[in-house]
């Protein structure tokens, strides 16, 4: 039996710990001009809210940094997610922190010494992630596996939104779930990038626990309907 986390494991985050399954919204595909009213579909009770910090340099796209998560952070009591696909990630950890991230999620290949890093990340009081892009094999995160709170599997190459789903990043999920029952694991498992009804139903069956989804909730007409539909899905 694996050992999930629940909100008494939550460590210092200011937020409670919905239990998984878990879906969490990415506001890049959400319109800034109204974060508010996409922020407000997300339930504390339930949901994450997921924050794309991408540097142009680590990935080729450019978003926010802390300022907008700290505004982020106010608009919102849901637990917050923040994924940094960032160089040296390090160097930002306590900022983001300070603007009110509840876990920071850093990419293996972006980081000279990931232990260094994920540790760096637990001191400073969020919940410790880790992302592995889709040609980082599941043995190269292997032994950061006990350090973590969240192995986010990438099913898209990280970058961008609206992306297709790539089908056969499921074999490392599997893995990651697998490594857990032997080892009685305590992190979660995410998967990001494509992730829709169908997709979130595969990833579901794979062993994922937590969905991390922009375009098929803030691309669609009713995104708090499609949030809702995701939940189902994944139940
Ligand atoms: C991609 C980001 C994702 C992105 C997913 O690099 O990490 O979180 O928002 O978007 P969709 O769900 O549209 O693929
Ligand atoms: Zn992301």
């Amino acid at each position: 039996m694996s050992r999930l986390p629940n909100a008494s494991a939550a460590g210092a985050g200011s937020q409670a710990l919905p239990k998984p399954p878990i879906i969490a919204p990415s506001i890049l595909s959400a319109d800034f001009a109204r974060l508010p009213e996409a922020l407000s579909i997300a339930d504390p009770a339930l949901d994450w809210v997921h924050c794309d910090v991408m540097d142009n340099h680590f990935v080729p796209n450019l978003t926010f940094g802390p300022l907008i998560v700290g505004a982020v952070r106010r608009m919102t009591r849901a637990f917050l997610d923040v994924h940094l696909m960032i160089e040296r990630p390090e160097r930002l950890v306590d900022a983001f922190r300070e603007a009110g991230a509840d876990q920071i999620t850093v990419h293996l290949e972006a980081c000279e010494n990931p232990a260094v890093v994920l540790d760096r990340v637990r001191s400073s009081g969020a919940r410790v992630g880790l992302a592995i892009k889709p040609r980082t094999s599941f043995p190269a995160a292997e032994k950061f596996l006990e350090a973590l709170d969240l192995l986010l599997v990438m099913t898209v190459e990280p970058g961008f939104g609206g992306q297709d789903f790539m089908p056969d990043m499921m074999p490392k999920v599997f893995e990651a779930r697998q490594w857990r029952a032997e080892h009685d694991g305590s992190f979660l498992i995410g998967v990001d990038g494509g992730i829709a009804g169908d997709t979130a139903r595969v990833a579901r069956a794979a062993g994922a626990d937590v969905f991390v989804a922009g375009h098929a909730v803030y691309g669609a007409g009713d995104s708090a309907a499609a949030l809702a539909e995701l939940r189902q899905v994944v139940k």
